[in-house]
């Protein structure tokens, strides 16, 4: 995409107002949804789950759309991809959802403990050097603060192509003495396969025409 198209969709990302883009470096303000999201933003008591780099938004739209029954959020550091979501969701109409542009290391300061039922985490960056472990979105210290922000058993799934993030995942899983819920490698090789595991990401699509199997797995923390 040019330049110019993306600075385009950043300018017109602030029109939605299902989108929320805090100024957390310049701003020292508690964020006001923070504890609140169910009663300001979404206006009801339903459940809400989070949707981890989400990029375009595609879990968030489609289990939206699923579940009028419950609340998502769709969570990015890049506004251009958010912009897809968003003005998929005001096509739609959909009123169960929302995008907050943020970095992930920072959910503390937008979720209080116990605000989000499940989190999903679509096809996170592998970051395949060792060096690079604690930016992987599965590592011990980003688990801790999903057990924050999460009720008791709180749900995280996850989906990725990465066969070495995957297998690091069930480790940690493991080693955090964390539940595994569900193992599923290769999810399309099944005959049978879930509503909710059929929805395919931006990313999916490109790496299921490079014939790349498609792992899930998910897991709860202990209370
Ligand atoms: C490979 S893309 C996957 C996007 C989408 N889930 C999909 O499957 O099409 C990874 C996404 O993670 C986002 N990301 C990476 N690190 C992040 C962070 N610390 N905070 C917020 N977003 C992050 C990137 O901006 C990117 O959109």
């Amino acid at each position: 995409m040019s330049n110019k198209k993306k600075l385009l969709r950043y300018a017109d990302l602030g029109k939605y107002k299902n989108v929320f883009e805090p100024d957390f470096v310049n701003s020292s303000d508690p964020f006001s949804l923070k504890g609140f999201w169910a009663e300001r933003h979404f206006e009801n008591t339903n459940p809400i789950t989070l949707e981890l780099a989400c990029g375009k938004g595609d879990y968030t739209v489609k289990l939206a759309a699923l579940n009028p029954d419950r609340n998502f959020i769709g969570i990015d550091i890049k506004g251009d991809r958010l912009w897809h979501g968003a003005s998929q969701v005001e096509r739609m109409n959909l009123i169960n959802t929302a995008f907050l542009r943020i970095d992930i290391n920072y959910l503390r300061s937008y979720f209080a403990e116990s605000e989000i039922e499940e989190i999903w985490i679509t096809f996170p960056d592998p970051q395949r050097k060792s060096k690079q472990q604690k930016k992987r979105l599965t590592n011990p210290r980003y688990l801790e603060i999903y057990r924050e922000i999460l009720v008791a058993y709180g749900k995280v799934h996850l989906k990725t192509d990465d066969e070495g993030l995957f297998e690091y995942t069930l480790a940690t899983v493991s080693s955090e003495g964390c539940e595994l819920m569900e193992e599923i490698r290769d999810i399309y090789a099944k005959a049978e396969l879930r509503k909710e595991l059929k929805i395919k990401t931006y990313y999916e699509d490109k790496y299921l025409q490079d014939n790349r199997p498609i792992h899930y797995l998910s897991f709860q923390f202990p209370s």
